[in-house]
């Protein structure tokens, strides 16, 4: 399964990026208002930092609008980072429209704010290249989120879809497993939850006592 990182903090990006364990990017509204970073500075920065699919969200309502802005955010971005510019487009009927143009030229879309199977079809065969469930909020309610994921892996390699889902709004590392458990083929998980699956409590403790130990042997 590949890991996305879901943030636009640039020094974290930076950071996890070293560890060689990044597969792509993403952002959106909120995580780059969170980040304290501009816009500007985070477009010019982030595709410097990480060699995959780097999600930059719209947020226009109506498709034509939608269409513009992502053509204007792609040209905004220097020629040899472009195979890499991913629009994440929100799951409406016009998100629908702007995705099926957008596909057709050739430029990738994400399309977020998935909350069922029926929606991810829905993107999927209006041509996203990836789809955005969101399962932690989906927990926040009440609702499985997990649920949703064998649902959307069961459909999409029950008719060979090629769009790829992004286990998205994450909550936990156990979520994490899960997704990969079953089959999905990435997860956005925010820096803090990469953090945690790092550590072991008996990683740390087997590094003292080798440590400690060390210190008796005779040099
Ligand atoms: O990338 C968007 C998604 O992961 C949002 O997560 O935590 O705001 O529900 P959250």
């Amino acid at each position: 399964m590949k890991i996305f990182v879901d943030t636009a903090d640039l020094n974290e990006i930076k950071e996890l990026a070293s560890w060689g364990i990044l597969d792509g990017v993403t952002t959106n509204p909120t995580l780059v208002a969170k980040s304290g970073y501009s816009f500007t500075e985070v477009i010019k920065k982030i595709f410097t930092l990480v060699d995959g699919p780097i999600s930059l969200e719209v947020v226009s309502e109506q498709a034509p609008d939608m269409v513009k802005e992502a053509k204007k955010l792609v040209a905004s971005i220097p020629q040899k980072y472009r195979k890499n510019v991913t629009i994440k487009i929100p799951m409406t009927a016009e998100g629908l429209k702007a995705v099926k143009i957008l596909s057709e030229e050739g430029i990738k879309t994400n399309v977020t704010l998935v909350f069922s199977a029926n929606q991810a079809l829905l993107a999927a065969k209006a041509g996203a290249t990836f789809v955005s469930p969101f399962i932690g909020r989906l927990d926040d309610i009440g609702q499985e989120g997990m649920q949703i994921i064998e649902e959307i892996m069961e459909i999409f390699v029950n008719y060979d879809i090629e769009t790829e889902v992004i286990v998205a709004s994450i909550r936990h590392p156990i979520h994490v497993i899960e997704a990969a458990r079953l089959g999905a083929d990435i997860a956005t998980v925010p820096p803090g939850i990469i953090r945690k699956m790092v550590t072991h409590s008996l990683t740390d403790a087997g590094i003292k006592k080798f440590l400690d130990d060390w210190k008796k042997v005779k040099k």
